[in-house]
């Protein structure tokens, strides 16, 4: 156990108190955050993005060579700077559902002379000016590590792992000395890569259905990729809950990877208002179910032959969440990608966000799609472009979010009223090694404010700060060129004092 941990747990002497006193049922709503018997560690890497050659996620999203916008790398500065705010420490690239029918060799060398396709799965031509190396310098510009999915529709085991010495050989070989042409010396380094997406999906591109298929073709992907470079980190194609898919895959390929991949998106019914947290429940069982599961695979690699020629898993397999995000056909376009996200989108995703921390044991990596225009945090257009309301949630968890989880018991939880069955308050709380710093997530999906009493009683903490964030109702939202509909204020929380919080709102409780 981490030694600062320890001495923070005395510190604050063991429990933190909060009372919620409860508008509804006048019953305290009691919650308590006390030390776990185990350190959880919150892995930064849940708050990673996603970007896709998909209509205008990249190019006229992050991307726009023409645009006065843009600097010098055709980067859009404005989204650029919306970017780098959400401090993401991932950026999975490039897709999605195109990864089936991309090829990453058009998107290298001179720009001009790069052949522009036909992109067979979302429609249009992609000019392919943003490639693999205008990628890493978009996640170097962020701080972001690169995590790449490979084409195991159209593409070869060979080309997958031509990619990988493309961005991480050191030595003097073809695609090593390529990429040196092409003006970078020092290899990227990229850890994270995935053996396909979504590969279950029959009615796309993809011919790896059959999961048996798919096991035996990703051994052979997974072996020419770790010969290649054998430090990097696989990920598996999964599903949170068919496990006649997940068993003979994982049966196969547990000895070499290290995460599984799923996709959860949620979104709201006409028939239920609270059906948008229901869901997002139901992921969160789920996400417990596979915790489990993936028990039955050993920390440690036993009886690997020494013929791969590359060293097995080294760790737990853990849970990377790689789509996540609200979809529904409120949003419009084709397919209903282009969305503009409500307040109540903005609450929704708080909600999952305190998933992640509560699952911090078995999830290590989630990334939001997407990040800009499709399903995007960020729209942006000719003109410019705005924060969603989704984005704030995305943006002050991540500033906010300790390095270790603490434990939340809760007596009373109150029930929204119109339901009865959904929780009003949704709560995650982590502990900051670096800062002894204590954060509690409270989302209010209720309407009503909600009284609470914080009660430090047992912590020797000074301070406490409320970071609220608001907007005038559920269906509120961001425009470009309007201003933003979301308030967001920070308040001194007396100690032991009551506190309320506003219908609707996300808080964050800074406890010093
Ligand atoms: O994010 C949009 C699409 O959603 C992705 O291409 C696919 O992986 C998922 O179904």
């Amino acid at each position: 156990m981490n030694i600062s941990f320890k001495k923070t747990a005395l510190l604050v002497a063991a429990v933190v108190l909060f009372s919620f006193q409860n508008t509804f049922a006048q019953e305290a709503t009691t919650i308590s955050i006390s030390k776990p018997d185990q350190e959880v560690e919150v892995s930064p890497n849940i708050y990673g993005q996603f970007i896709e050659y998909l209509r205008n996620s990249i190019t006229g999203g992050i991307f726009q060579e023409d645009s006065p916008l843009s600097d010098e790398n055709g980067f859009r500065t404005d989204v650029l700077q919306k970017m780098k705010a959400l401090n993401t420490p991932v950026l999975r690239y490039p897709g999605g559902t195109v990864t089936k029918i991309y090829h990453w060799e058009d998107g290298i060398g001179p720009r001009n002379e790069r052949p522009a396709r036909r992109n067979l799965i979302w429609g249009g031509v992609e000019d392919n000016h943003f490639g693999t190396d205008e990628y890493i310098k978009y996640c170097r510009e962020i701080g972001a590590e690169p995590y790449i999915v490979v084409n195991m529709g159209t593409g070869s085991a060979e080309e997958a792992a031509n990619w990988v010495e493309y961005c991480n050989g050191t030595g003097d070989t073809y695609y090593a000395n390529l990429r040196r042409k092409y003006g970078t010396e020092e290899p990227y380094n990229v850890k994270f890569w995935s053996l396909g997406n979504e590969e279950a999906a029959r009615e796309d591109a993809g011919r790896l259905s059959d999961p048996e298929k798919y096991a035996e073709e990703s051994w052979y992907f997974a072996k020419l990729m770790k010969l290649t470079d054998p430090s990097i980190k696989l990920f598996v194609v999964a599903d949170p809950f068919k496990f006649d898919w997940n068993d003979p895959v994982l049966a196969s390929l547990s000895p070499i990877v290290d995460y599984i991949s799923l996709h959860w998106y949620v979104g709201n019914s006409p028939d239920d208002p609270l059906a948008i947290y229901k869901n997002i429940t139901r992921f969160d069982e789920s996400l417990t179910e596979l915790g489990d599961y993936l028990q039955q695979f050993p920390v440690e690699v036993e009886n690997f032959s020494q013929w791969y020629r590359f060293p097995p898993r080294q760790g737990a397999i853990k849970i990377s969440v790689d789509e996540w995000g609200i979809w529904d056909n409120t949003c419009e376009g084709q397919y209903n990608l282009d969305c503009e996200y409500t307040w109540k989108s903005a609450l929704a995703t708080a909600s999952f966000l305190n998933v992640f921390h509560r699952q911090a044991e078995n999830v290590t990596m989630a990334n939001w799609a997407q990040s800009a225009n499709i399903l995007g945090a960020i729209l942006a257009n000719d003109e410019g472009s705005v924060e969603q309301t989704v984005y704030y949630p995305l943006q002050y968890f991540r500033k906010y979010a300790g390095s270790s989880l603490m434990k939340v018991d809760v007596e009373n939880m109150p029930l929204v009223a119109a339901d009865q069955t959904v929780e009003t308050l949704d709560i995650s709380a982590t502990f900051n090694n670096e800062n002894d710093e204590v954060c509690v997530f409270v989302v209010n999906r209720s309407d009503e404010e909600q009284a609470v009493k914080l009660d430090f009683a047992n912590s020797t903490k000074a301070t406490a700060t409320l970071v609220e964030m608001t907007a005038p109702n559920e269906n509120s939202r961001n425009a470009i060129g309007e201003e933003s509909v979301v308030s967001i204020n920070e308040k001194p929380v007396k100690k032991n004092g009551a506190i309320k919080l506003a219908p609707l709102s996300i808080n964050i409780v800074v406890v010093r």
